[in-house]
């Protein structure tokens, strides 16, 4: 059995073992495993800290079940070891900062009056952007702990596949979302790569280092 967490020894070689796994073995992930690299995309960067998500683990092998409907014949939804669904907050307001600066205190200490004058500054930034605009950011935030968790995965030998390939909508609904004040931005299939998975051994379509990098 594949040894788990453990890390390769760089990062390149982390990256260029990684690719968005088709075929999963039935192999479970240890509870460690998982857990290390959710608490890992739990330290994603995200605009002003505000982490304006949730990453939901599914192990519900019934809920799962019901998913997979609305996955677009993405078998891996329920083949992985773990499914993780990121989910944008719905309700970008003022709230969403007091509740940060409620956590940055608990963390750092202070008084509410040494980070009051960022806190405004914050929410007018928030209240000048449209409803849609404040959705887009919250995904976008979203987004940002996704790259993180593949990358830590790719860093722990855990194999994942990224996915958009689903019905929102009815994903919200299968899992409660609206009512949590979530919407779902993308899911990620955990586990280990099937040696049936042909993906594995096809080179990494990127484009060359000169034609992504603009040296000015
Ligand atoms: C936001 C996002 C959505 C994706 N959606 C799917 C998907 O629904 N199904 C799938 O098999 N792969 C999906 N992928 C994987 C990409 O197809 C894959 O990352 C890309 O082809 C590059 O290949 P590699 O990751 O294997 O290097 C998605 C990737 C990203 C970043």
């Amino acid at each position: 059995m594949k040894p788990q967490a453990k890390p390769l020894s760089s990062i390149h070689a982390a990256l260029d073992w990684r690719y968005a796994v088709r075929e999963f073995s039935p192999e479970k992930l240890s509870t460690q495993a998982v857990e290390t690299l959710i608490d890992a995309a739990r330290k994603s960067a995200s605009s002003y800290g505000l982490q304006p998500y949730k990453m939901i683990l599914v192990e519900s092998d019934a809920v799962r079940r019901d998913l997979l409907p609305h996955s677009f014949g993405q078998e891996k939804v329920l083949d992985s070891s773990h499914l993780v669904v990121f989910a944008a907050d719905t309700a970008i307001d003022d709230q969403t900062v007091d509740r940060y600066v409620e956590q940055y205190l608990k963390v750092r200490g202070g008084s509410y009056e040494d980070i009051a004058g960022y806190a405004s500054h914050i929410k007018q930034s928030l209240a000048s952007k449209s409803p849609a605009g404040k959705r887009e950011w919250a995904h976008q935030q979203a987004y940002i702990a996704l790259g993180t968790l593949l990358t830590a995965a790719a860093v722990l030998q855990i194999d994942s596949c990224p996915m958009t390939g689903f019905d929102r909508q009815a994903y919200d609904q299968v899992l409660g979302l609206t009512e949590r004040g979530l919407e779902s931005s993308s899911i990620v299939a955990l586990g280990h790569r099937s040696a049936r998975d042909h993906s594995a051994g096809l080179a990494k379509v990127r484009f060359d280092y000169e034609d992504v990098v603009i040296r000015m």
